[in-house]
C-alpha cells in the first residue's frame, strides 16, 4: 500500500477554524499564504533565518516556515492579520506607525508579531541572554534597549529601521504596564 502522503488538517487561525488537505511537508508558512490567502505574513529566507514568517502559535513566537502545518493542528495561531481588534490597532501596530517603526512590508509582519510576544515574555519574567540576575525572585529585568534589541534579534530589517522599532517596542510595554520614561531610554 502506498504510504499516506497528505492529511486533513484543522487549523484555528485568529479565532477561526480551517479545514484543509495537506501534503505532510507544507509549512505552517505555506499553508497560510498559499492555501488560506493570509499574506500578512511574510517569507523571507524560508530556513528560519529572517524572522520575517513569525507568527504566535499558543502565544509564542513561532518561525512558520520550519513549523509544519500538521503540527499546528489545534493550536491557537495567531498572525499579524489578527492582531487588531476590529478598526482599533494593538498597541505595538500603532506604536509602528506612530514612531516610524518600519520601512517596508516584508518585516514590518513579523517584528509586529514578535514585538506582540516580546512583551509578554518580558512581563512574564523570561529572563534574555542579556539579563544580569536571571533569580526567578528578581521579576522582570528593566526592558532596556539592550534587552529589547536582544530580544528582537531572531528579526532581521535589512535597512536599519531598528531604533525606531527599539522605540515602539519599549512605548508598547510601557503602555501594558502603565509605566513611562522607557521610550526616551529606548531611544538613547
Ligand atoms: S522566512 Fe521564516 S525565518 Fe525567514
Ligand atoms: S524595513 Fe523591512 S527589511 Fe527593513
Amino acid at each position: 500500500m502506498a504510504p499516506t502522503t497528505s492529511s486533513s488538517v484543522t487549523l484555528n487561525i485568529n479565532g477561526e477554524k480551517h479545514t484543509l488537505s495537506v501534503d505532510h511537508r507544507t509549512t505552517l508558512l505555506d499553508a497560510l499564504r498559499e492555501r488560506l490567502d493570509l499574506t500578512g505574513t511574510k517569507k523571507g529566507c524560508d530556513q528560519g533565518q529572517c524572522g520575517a514568517c513569525t507568527v504566535l502559535v499558543d502565544g509564542r513566537r513561532t518561525v512558520s516556515c520550519l513549523q509544519l502545518a500538521v503540527a499546528a493542528e489545534d493550536r491557537e495561531i495567531t498572525t499579524v492579520e489578527g492582531l487588531a481588534e476590529g478598526e482599533r490597532l494593538h498597541p505595538v501596530q500603532q506604536a509602528f506607525l506612530d514612531l516610524d517603526g518600519f520601512q517596508c512590508g516584508y518585516c514590518t509582519p513579523g517584528q509586529i508579531c514578535s514585538a506582540v510576544a516580546v512583551i509578554e515574555e518580558h512581563a512574564a519574567g523570561w529572563p534574555s541572554a542579556v539579563t544580569d540576575d536571571v533569580r526567578p525572585e528578581a521579576g522582570p529585568p528593566p526592558l532596556t534597549p539592550q534587552e529589547i534589541r536582544e530580544r528582537m534579534s531572531g528579526n532581521l530589517c535589512r535597512c536599519g529601521a531598528y531604533v525606531s522599532i527599539v522605540e515602539a517596542v519599549a512605548r508598547a510595554a510601557a503602555e501594558r504596564t502603565g509605566a513611562t520614561g522607557v521610550t526616551e531610554e529606548a531611544a538613547a
